[in-house]
């Protein structure tokens, strides 16, 4: 079977830059962050539906000038650098390791399938140490769309060295499940948050857990 993991929240932790906000914004810290990652993911969908891609690492920025503005934070050039480097640097969650190498024992195929820019998604993977488990690198910048669009699951599905029926998308984010269960892949909504919903669009998941770990179990 083919694994294609999802990478912001699902093997790598977006909100890790917490602490560092805190030392820079005190409170405002974890709503910002919040904030950010939401505005993020939102210029990605505004950008998609415009059809005015650039890359991932660009909705990153323009959301953090927009969550600076908007909280009053008046960070400064070099603070904003620093948050936008370390975003190229976040750990990956304790438990992907493991599973990406117990995966790849069973003689399955890991592929990393992101929004992110193809450089960053290297170096995000360089730095956690979880690059030698991947057989593909699949960034969406090779069809200039963002997740949930239609052309980034056929991109997989294309891409993957498995049928589309034994081809499983891992991610955290309802968003990209819904869009991938659209194109009739099989899916794993990982439920981190036990208090996350997942959106009524009326496309459900093949599967869910709350831990990376419970995938290594999968049969056909
Ligand atoms: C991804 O890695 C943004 O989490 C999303 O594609």
């Amino acid at each position: 079977m083919t694994f294609a993991f999802d990478i912001y929240g699902t093997l790598i932790d977006p909100m890790a830059l917490g602490k560092v906000l805190e030392g820079m914004i005190g409170n405002k810290a974890q709503s910002f962050n919040n904030l950010w990652r939401d505005k993020q993911l939102e210029y990605s969908f505004r950008k998609a539906a415009m059809k005015q891609f650039n890359h991932f690492s660009e909705c990153t920025k323009q959301a953090l000038k927009y969550c600076d503005d908007f909280f009053k934070t008046k960070l400064t050039e070099s603070q904003k650098g620093e948050l936008l480097g370390m975003y190229r640097k976040l750990p990956a969650y304790v438990e992907s390791e493991s599973c990406l190498s117990k995966l790849k024992e069973k003689g399955h195929e890991i592929i990393a399938f992101s929004n992110g820019k193809k450089e960053d998604l290297i170096s995000l993977f360089e730095h956690a140490e979880i690059i030698q488990h991947f057989d593909q690198i699949i960034s969406v910048d090779a069809v200039q769309t963002f997740k949930p669009s239609p052309e980034v699951y056929e991109l997989l599905i294309q891409k993957s060295s498995s049928s589309k029926e034994n081809t499983w998308l891992v991610s955290s984010n309802s968003f990209d499940i819904i869009g991938a269960a659209a194109m009739d892949l099989k899916t794993i909504w990982l439920k981190r948050n036990p208090n996350a919903v997942f959106d009524p669009f009326g496309l459900q998941y093949t599967i869910t857990f709350d831990n990376l770990s419970d995938i290594i179990g999968l049969h056909n």
